[in-house]
């Protein structure tokens, strides 16, 4: 559930008309929803309240300051993969004590910095970055508590490229290696093995695959328990899927009440790093038509949003609900909306049936909070878009347009 609705024909967020936010901020505009925000952890976090646990929002998902300062007010903890999410995490007030690292190419400086932060744990991916954060930890005269991020090899059923805990992806550590390397942890200087943590991937719309990784770490955790290795974390990472389209994927309190049945009597505490079923259907992006065109084979409508706002559509042939911001009633029509970019992947829709739309009207792309503006990019040197936060009757600007003058700030010019 989320609060874009129709009032009358008329979009609104929360409780202003979106086409009034448009007029003040200008379009492409990214719209989030403070009171979805918190419902959905909310709704999310309560589904675990009969295991000791810990949401951390996964921050890759939706980085900007507010989103992380409204759900860090919510209780939230951090799931961060840089040190620049680091950064954003600690400057939007999160308790680094709250904060997991994870990631399979973590560089000195970052480990350096999130261990002089304080975080609670990192969720190592190989032997190589597990002697690194030692020898890091050792110079600093810190302890690093860990987690190995175990390989279960279960296939998510989702897109390939969000897939991350099969065989052959780049993630985590195979079970029989991982072995080696929590003994290894165990020896190790300024290395305190803490946890054992998994994430199988994205968009995940069935519970199983879930519980099939679960059944798989729990059994790897008896074993390691056994060799004297005290286990106080399960980490399931993230991935719990969201309604783009005709998805059905679980509701949060099912995927709660699975994973309690299963882990009740797990004396470790639970943590979870879930990003897109927080904030996806917590944003929409604002576009205006720019014109409309018709072709002997196909009718586009041309908005002012690209595949640089949003690549979603482009990288996984993803599919965003596009809904008119006024709702002017005209007959459907089959239609691509595309954006300015000079790509033919620069599509937000591929032969989409909507209602016939003219120029200078807008339109929402819906689901469009998670993996939005944070994959967007300057292609085309087109400047990135604001992003607003709404709650109730207020609108605050979370991140300003960028200038035309951004796109050259950090560039000089090399001819006399
Ligand atoms: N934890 C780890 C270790 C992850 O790699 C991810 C996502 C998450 C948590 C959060 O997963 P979520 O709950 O959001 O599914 N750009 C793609 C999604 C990439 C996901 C990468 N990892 C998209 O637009 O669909």
């Amino acid at each position: 559930m989320h609060h874009f609705k129709y009032r009358d024909g008329e979009l609104f967020a929360e409780d202003i008309p979106v086409a009034e936010l448009a007029a003040r901020y200008g379009t492409p505009l990214y719209v989030y929803s403070a009171a979805t925000l918190r419902r959905h952890f909310n709704a999310f976090d309560s589904a675990f309240s009969a295991l000791p646990h810990l949401t951390c929002y996964s921050v890759k998902a939706n980085s900007n300051l507010c989103v992380l300062g409204l759900l860090a007010e919510c209780g939230a903890g951090m799931d961060i993969v840089s040190g620049g999410e680091l950064h954003r995490a600690l400057a939007a007030g999160v308790d680094p004590e709250k904060i997991v690292y994870s990631g399979v190419g973590k560089r000195p400086m970052e480990i350096e910095q999130a261990l002089a932060a304080g975080i609670l744990m990192f969720n190592v991916e190989s032997t190589g970055e597990l002697k690194r954060i030692s020898d890091i930890a050792t110079r600093m005269g810190r302890t690093a508590r860990v987690s190995l991020r175990i390989n279960p090899d279960v296939d998510p059923k989702t897109h390939p490229y969000i897939s991350t805990g099969m065989r052959n992806n780049k993630f985590g550590l195979d079970m029989d290696n991982s072995l080696l390397a929590y003994e290894q942890a165990m020896r190790l200087p300024g290395i305190e093995p803490v946890g054992i943590d998994c994430h199988i991937g994205s968009q995940l719309t069935s519970i199983d695959p879930f519980l099939e990784a679960l059944d798989k770490i729990v059994a790897f955790g008896e074993r390691l328990t056994a060799l004297g290795v005290p286990l106080r974390y399960l980490d399931l990472g993230g991935g719990l899927g969201i309604t783009y389209n005709e998805e059905e994927p679980p509701h949060p309190t099912q995927f709660g009440e699975a994973l309690t049945a299963a882990l009740k009597d797990h004396p470790m505490t639970l943590l979870l790093e879930p990003g897109r079923v927080i904030v996806g259907n917590a944003g929409i992006l604002v576009t205006e038509v720019v014109y409309t065109k018709t072709t002997p084979s196909k009718e586009f409508v041309i908005v002012d949003a690209a595949m640089n706002d949003l690549v979603r559509p482009a990288l996984y042939d993803a599919f965003h609900a596009i809904g008119e911001v006024k709702k002017h009633g005209r007959p459907d029509k089959n239609v691509d909306v595309v954006g300015p970019i000079c790509e033919s992947s620069d599509f937000l829709a591929r032969g989409r049936e909507m209602p016939g739309v003219e120029a200078g009207e807008l339109l929402a792309v819906f689901s469009a909070g998670a993996y939005g503006f944070v994959m967007s990019s300057n292609y085309n040197s087109r400047p990135r878009a604001a992003e607003v936060l709404v709650d109730g009757e207020v609108a605050v600007l979370a991140r300003k347009r960028e200038s035309y003058e951004d796109l050259i700030a950090l560039e000089r010019e090399c001819v006399e």
